[in-house]
């Protein structure tokens, strides 16, 4: 029997998002309660978001919001975690990115649980961390 309740139903990988990050956390990273402390989760969301516009800023650049963060599930230790990411906004000094993360839970590996939804704004920055202009380039894929 799954280890999930019916009020978690698994559910499919998204279509037409980027698979940017994939990681498993460790016991290092729980919090009291023994499940995965969110200021992780945070951080590898963080990191995932900046992949897309790693591409895009060519140089510097800098997180500036966390537009939204949602905790839909806690994630646990073992958990194979999936981040998707697409770019929903491009500005003329930022780009903002919806990021999804999804677990196989440790022992029901290929079946997914959407664990965290988040939008993050990134900006790129010149020399003194001011924030300069995105090039314009052929091969920009826009948001949808
Ligand atoms: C990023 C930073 C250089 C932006 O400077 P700023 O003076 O706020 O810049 P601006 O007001 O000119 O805004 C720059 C872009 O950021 C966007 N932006 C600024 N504040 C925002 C917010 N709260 N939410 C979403 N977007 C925001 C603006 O819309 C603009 O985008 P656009 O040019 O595409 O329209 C500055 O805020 C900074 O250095 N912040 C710290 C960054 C950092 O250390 N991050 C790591 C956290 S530990």
């Amino acid at each position: 029997m799954s280890a999930e309740t019916p009020s978690r139903p698994h559910t499919s990988l998204p279509e037409g998002r980027e698979l940017v990050l994939k990681v498993i956390p460790m016991p290092a990273d729980c919090n009291a309660n023994g499940d995965i402390f969110g200021g992780w989760v945070m951080a590898q969301v963080d990191l995932a978001g900046s992949v897309l516009p790693a591409r895009y800023v060519n140089g510097r650049m800098a997180t500036v919001a966390v537009n939204q963060f949602i905790f839909k599930q806690p994630v646990r230790v073992g958990d194979i975690l999936s981040f998707y990411a697409h770019i929903t906004r491009l500005g003329n000094t930022s780009i903002t990115v919806q990021v999804e993360v999804f677990a196989e839970r440790f022992r029901a590996q290929g079946q997914y649980v959407k664990v965290t939804e988040a939008s993050l704004t990134y900006v790129a920055i010149d020399d003194s961390g001011r924030p300069r202009p995105i090039p314009r380039g052929e091969g920009m894929v826009l948001p949808d």
